[in-house]
């Protein structure tokens, strides 16, 4: 049995476990995969201060967002097609991070629906929406949301259109995968998968199939959605999502001082610094070098989160340390899900709980409220001089 020490230990079994098509929906950005890489290497460029003899007992990793109490100031993030990840992905996904103590976010993209994990959880997750044209259909996935107890609402600003990912198209990516000779090959090497499959019902997007107009046939589901999200999307549709929804909600995917403004005017009780993992705009800045000028600009107005390239407690450490008062971790989860199920969500979790504590104490803080950017030590062009627009 392997040790797992590491978020790269889970990855490597993923890798193994994981349909190609799948490893590699999870593991690609958008064109150069330049934003990707420096979700990653940009967190490497900062480095930590090294202090002693500071009284190191009686830690605490916990904290809150927004408001609502979390064992580490960690999230999981929403992720389309968990199910296709492992069977009944989302299902095991949100156990581990109720046994964790830290938010589920479900994706509207995922293949158990939200009834589904509602009834197979205790504590209430927060889900992730994407706006579509379709506004009866939104209305009513709300709704689901709603009765289901959702405790947060995520919105996803940066996705009304989708960016090019070249070995989605490559791969032919669907759910579940088409019964080509290719496929076939490929799953052949991963009976593990296949049979934890082969026992469940959920092989199609679950909060979808059965619930949106004119979706008869499941497979043709990435034409409907790719029709669907809603070019049209502007501050004025983001306003009134908000206020149907009248619960917590977080706007997600904003990674300019100007829309950070905007969210806070909307209304919304916190942002996540995003860009989608690097999966959408190729070209823009990793989300860690934009956290500090965001927090800058509307941090005494709005709740900072953010998210891209954590792969570890020490990512966490930094981006709370540069004033995000919560993370998510995207892949990171994934490959613990692809590798071992719910035990290996779990495993994930824990490598970055025991790492973020272990490095809090050897900073010399015993809190999360006491990581400050004092704790850092960062390059004096780590945000990078570019000219004014
Ligand atoms: C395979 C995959 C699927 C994703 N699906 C969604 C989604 O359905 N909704 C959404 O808002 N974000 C989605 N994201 C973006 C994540 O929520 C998050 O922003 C990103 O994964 C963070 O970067 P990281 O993977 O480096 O942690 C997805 C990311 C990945 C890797």
């Amino acid at each position: 049995m392997t040790v797992i020490t590491n978020i790269e230990d889970l990855k490597r079994i993923y890798r193994r476990r994981a349909p190609k098509m799948f490893y590699d929906y999870c593991e690609s950005g958008s064109w150069s995969e330049q934003t990707f890489r420096e979700n990653v290497t940009d967190f490497e460029k900062i480095r930590l201060r090294q202090r002693v003899a500071v009284d190191m007992t009686g830690r605490s990793t916990a904290t809150q967002m927004v408001g609502q109490d979390v064992a580490m100031p960690v999230a999981l993030a929403p992720v389309g097609l968990l199910g296709m990840q492992h069977a009944d992905g989302e299902i095991l996904a949100a156990r581990a991070a109720e046994a964790f103590g830290v938010p589920f976010t479900l994706s509207t993209m995922s293949i158990c629906s939200i009834e589904d994990v509602a009834e197979r959880t205790q504590k209430p997750f927060w889900f992730q929406l994407y706006t579509m044209t379709d506004e009866d259909y939104v209305r009513r996935l709300l709704q689901r949301a709603k009765d289901a107890k959702c405790s947060a609402l995520v919105i996803t600003l940066d996705l009304q259109i989708i960016g090019q990912r070249h070995k989605d198209l490559k791969n032919g990516l669907s759910a579940p995968p088409k019964p080509t000779l290719k496929n076939w090959l490929d799953l052949s090497l991963r009976w593990r998968w296949g049979l934890n499959m082969l026992q469940t019902p959920r092989r199609h997007f679950g909060n979808i199939v059965g619930h949106a107009q004119g979706v008869d046939d499941p497979s043709s589901l990435f034409e409907w959605t790719a029709k669907q999200f809603d070019p049209a999307l502007d501050w004025k549709k983001v306003a009134k999502l908000i206020e149907m929804w009248d619960g917590p909600t977080i706007l997600k995917g904003i990674l300019d001082e100007e829309d950070a403004r905007m969210a806070a005017e909307v209304g919304a009780d916190a942002i996540v610094v995003s860009n989608h993992g690097g999966r959408q705009l190729d070209g823009a800045l990793s989300a860690i070098r934009m956290l500090p000028r965001i927090v800058d600009a509307v941090g005494d107005r709005i709740e900072i989160h953010m998210d891209g390239g954590i792969r570890s407690g020490q990512d966490v450490l930094k981006a709370v340390a540069l004033g995000a008062k919560g993370t998510y971790v995207g892949r990171a989860f994934v490959y613990g899900l692809g590798a071992m199920g719910q035990q290996g969500v779990e495993s994930a979790l824990e490598v970055i709980r025991k790492e973020l504590d272990t490095s809090m104490a050897l900073c010399g803080r015993r809190r999360i409220e006491d990581l400050g950017r004092d704790v850092l030590l960062v390059p004096e062009d780590f945000e990078g001089r570019w000219q004014d627009v």
